[in-house]
């Protein structure tokens, strides 16, 4: 028993992060990014789907490094200037955070902030509290070709097992985080694909429920940026997602292809029917995203928007 508190301490530890890190440096932290979050999401509660995508997107394409924050320069196009950047948002509520530079100049992290921001925004939406380790470091490089690393809305269930798993996430966890488009919406472009002969009766996506595919075209019919949210209850953290998945009713390739797949269907249903133990895998897979190729060594951004 000693022994395995011991290791899980010691792996805790190896990457530099604790869950203490600022309480001495800069014991405001946790409170001012809470402030900053709860403040912005009064306001536009649909912030919450766009901070925890910005967690992921931060700590999928070079670690958890906050290279996400970083504006494009003379000579270098950052990463936020991928079109993949399109449902990126909440920049603002991370600039508002980061006043803590006033506070403890040099201290507090970008990468931490977005990490805290994102926890935050979940428990702000109804979804599970928990608390995550810091001490990561911000990142120099961010750069528009990296982006082509991050998970695309048309992959199929085998493609997402591979890309998540030389993240070394397990199957489980992936679908866990397909979880958080339990928030908000996604564009036309990124599902009209599904729609394809829809007026045919011979070719239509078995993958999704009739009813919702004439729902999308009338959606569609708009233009490649209108939107539809994910589930029924777009601000509410819930297990919704996937009675949606159930009912062949969810919008993207990469969400439907979870219930398609007999390899993660189980794990499908098992969140939509106790949604408490989705919120269970659902942080505990955050914590470890939030670990992804953290930097213990580094700066910390004066501003978020560049390097030193
Ligand atoms: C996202 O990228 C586009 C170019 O593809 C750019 O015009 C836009 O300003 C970027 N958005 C943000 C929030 O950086
Ligand atoms: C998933 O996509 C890959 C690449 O396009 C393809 O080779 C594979 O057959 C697909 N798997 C399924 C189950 O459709």
């Amino acid at each position: 028993m000693t022994v395995v508190v011991m290791m899980v301490v010691m792996l805790r530890h190896c990457n530099g992060l604790n869950m203490n890190y600022y309480i001495m440096s800069c014991p405001m932290t946790e409170f001012i990014i809470k402030n900053s979050v709860n403040s912005a999401l009064r306001a536009y509660q649909t912030l919450a789907a766009g901070l925890i995508r910005m967690h992921f997107h931060d700590c999928f394409i070079e670690g958890c490094d906050a290279s996400v924050l970083l504006d494009s320069t003379d000579d270098n196009t950052a990463e936020k200037d991928s079109p993949a950047n399109l449902s990126l948002r909440g920049y603002k509520v991370i600039d508002d955070a980061k006043q803590l530079e006033n506070m403890c100049p040099g201290v507090v992290s970008c990468a931490d902030i977005v990490a805290m921001a994102a926890r935050d925004a979940v428990f702000f939406a109804g979804g599970p509290v928990y608390d995550i380790p810091k001490g990561r470091k911000d990142g120099t490089r961010s750069k528009i070709e990296d982006t082509r690393n991050l998970p695309s809305p048309f992959f199929n269930s085998s493609e997402l097992i591979k890309m998540f798993g030389q993240k070394g996430f397990t199957a489980p966890e992936m679908v866990a985080l397909s979880g958080g488009h339990t928030l908000g919406v996604a564009r036309c472009s990124a599902f009209k694909n599904r729609l394809k002969n829809f007026d045919s009766t011979n070719d239509v996506d078995p993958s999704m429920d009739t009813q919702f595919m004439k729902t999308l075209a009338k959606t569609c019919n708009a233009g490649d940026d209108a939107e539809q949210p994910f589930d029924s209850t777009r601000n509410m953290f819930d297990n919704a997602y996937y009675n949606m998945l159930q009912r062949k009713s969810e919008l993207l390739t990469s969400d439907q292809t979870l219930m398609a797949d007999p390899k993660t269907r189980p794990i499908v249903n098992g969140y939509a029917m106790n949604q408490a133990m989705f919120f269970f895998d659902f942080q505990r897979a955050m914590v470890k995203m939030g670990q992804l190729d953290v930097k213990e060594t580094g700066q910390v951004h004066q501003n978020c928007h560049k390097i030193n």
